[in-house]
């Protein structure tokens, strides 16, 4: 009899999408796939025909599951969800049976306690990337050190332990409150180091010297098994609806002349930075696609704010979307730049497409992300200080006319072809994934 995994995703678009992606992986590796999930930004049962979708009772009211405080958002999950959850749980060990192991978010620390109660063994999946967990794992010593405190001139020093990061690239800086930020932090170490396991989307080649840190570390087998996109069925997890005549759009583009903007689904920018973003983009002459959600400009929960006379300028050079398909996107011959917000599916699809990056990141791993892509990957260019349309305007030219973007895209060429090799037979990715099925089967 097949094994039954119960997968337990946290409700937002960078952490759903590649639970999912995993959820495929494993249904294609023979186990029976349970989904655990909440109302708020639950995924849709129709995508998945072949997995069990157990909704968990109401927890939140939607109105106050606001993604513009994320750590809020999260430390209330983690609160709430842990009876209901559990009840959930419980149906499908006793109803269902035949349970391998959880599978949870790192973010949903909780959980580590549910299954000790049910004596289930449970792996994590942690979402973003190793480089930047290595940032998380150490974020005690530089509590320790001082670093936290880091203001000013400070914040551009490298950190000793972990160059080329600087200080202002600590994950946890800038975030309103500090103190429950760190505690969320040390929680999800915490837990990780008591599971069976955890699993990355990224491959060895990518990230080798993070992924032996993380197995010193930690002292639990570390799983790297990614690109999971490039190795589950198709299907669509979006949570917004993909625009996809922006294709046609692109269709008509020569290859490598479109810039793709995107801040993925959580990050949001001041107004003022907005309208320097826009005439940047407005200046270079460079063709354009932008994906601009909703909530993307700080405060305003709508449509953003355009400045006056922009749609006017852009008419012929620029397309604006709500929401892309961003894979489609990055893949087609056109698109030769990504000015992204360094979210980690962002970077690794962009990396897999050989798509060099202009990164402006704007909290958590997003910080890690960004200069990983510019100073050890060399696949992009970090904006250091400040925003203004001239810099926008300059690193857009130096990544799709200038040599360093063709530079860049040597590099990538490369990164894509690793990435692929790691997931044929035989491959870091592929044996990964198979040492990962032979753990399941031991517990
Ligand atoms: C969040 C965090 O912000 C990020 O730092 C972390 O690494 C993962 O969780 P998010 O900000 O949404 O994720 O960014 P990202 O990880 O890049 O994921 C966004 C996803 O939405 C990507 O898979 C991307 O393809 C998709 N997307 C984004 C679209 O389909 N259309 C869009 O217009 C924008």
């Amino acid at each position: 009899m097949s094994k039954r995994l119960v997968l337990f995703p946290l409700p937002l678009q960078g952490h759903q999408t590649p639970m999912l992606q995993l959820a495929n992986i494993l249904h294609s590796k023979g186990f029976k796939i349970s989904i655990i999930h909440t109302h708020f930004n639950a995924p849709n049962p129709n995508n998945h025909p072949f997995f069990r979708f157990h909704p968990i009772p109401k927890t939140l009211l939607d109105s106050k599951a606001s993604i513009a405080d994320v750590i809020g958002l999260l430390n209330e999950l983690n609160e709430k969800c842990v009876g209901p959850f559990r009840e959930v749980l419980a149906q499908i060990v006793s109803e269902i049976g035949g349970v391998a192991c959880l599978i949870s978010d790192a973010m949903w620390h909780f959980t580590q306690g549910v299954a000790d109660e049910f004596m289930l063994p449970r792996l994590v999946l942690r979402t973003s990337n190793p480089s930047s967990f290595v940032a998380f794992v150490y974020m005690s010593v530089f509590r320790d050190k001082g670093y936290l405190s880091s203001k000013g001139d400070r914040l551009e020093r490298l950190i000793p332990e972990l160059p080329p990061l600087k200080m202002k690239d600590i994950p946890i800086l800038g975030t309103c409150d500090l103190e429950a930020t760190y505690e969320l932090v040390r929680d999800m170490i915490e837990k990780t180091k008591a599971s069976r396991g955890v699993i990355f989307n990224s491959f060895e080649e990518l990230e080798g010297p993070a992924l032996a840190t993380l197995r010193q570390d930690l002292q639990i087998p570390v799983f790297a098994i990614g690109p999971f996109h490039k190795q589950a069925r198709p299907f669509s997890s979006s949570l917004l609806a993909h625009e996809r005549d922006c294709i046609s759009w692109l269709d008509c583009h020569a290859p490598k002349s479109v810039l793709y903007i995107s801040f993925g689904s959580i990050a949001s920018v001041d107004e003022a930075d907005f309208v320097e973003i826009a005439w940047g983009l407005a200046n270079s002459k460079q063709p354009f696609l932008w994906a601009i959600r909703p909530g993307l400009v700080r405060g305003s929960d709508g449509p953003a704010p355009l400045p006056n006379g922009f749609l006017e300028t852009i008419a012929k050079q620029g397309r604006i979307v709500m929401w892309a398909p961003q894979d489609e996107v990055l893949s087609h011959p056109a698109i030769g730049g990504f000015l992204t917000h360094s979210g980690w599916n962002s970077t690794l699809e962009s990396i897999c497409e050989g798509v060099p990056m202009l990164c402006l990141p704007c909290f958590g791993d997003q910080m890690v992300n960004a200069r990983y892509v510019s100073d050890v990957w060399k696949v992009g260019l970090r904006f250091e200080n400040g925003l203004k349309r001239e810099d926008i305007e300059m690193a857009t030219k130096r990544i799709m006319v200038e040599k360093e973007g063709i530079e860049m895209r040597h590099i990538l060429a490369y990164l894509k072809q690793k990435a692929s090799l790691s997931i044929a037979a035989g491959g870091s990715s592929f044996t990964s994934l198979e040492g990962l099925v032979s753990h399941i089967f031991s517990f």
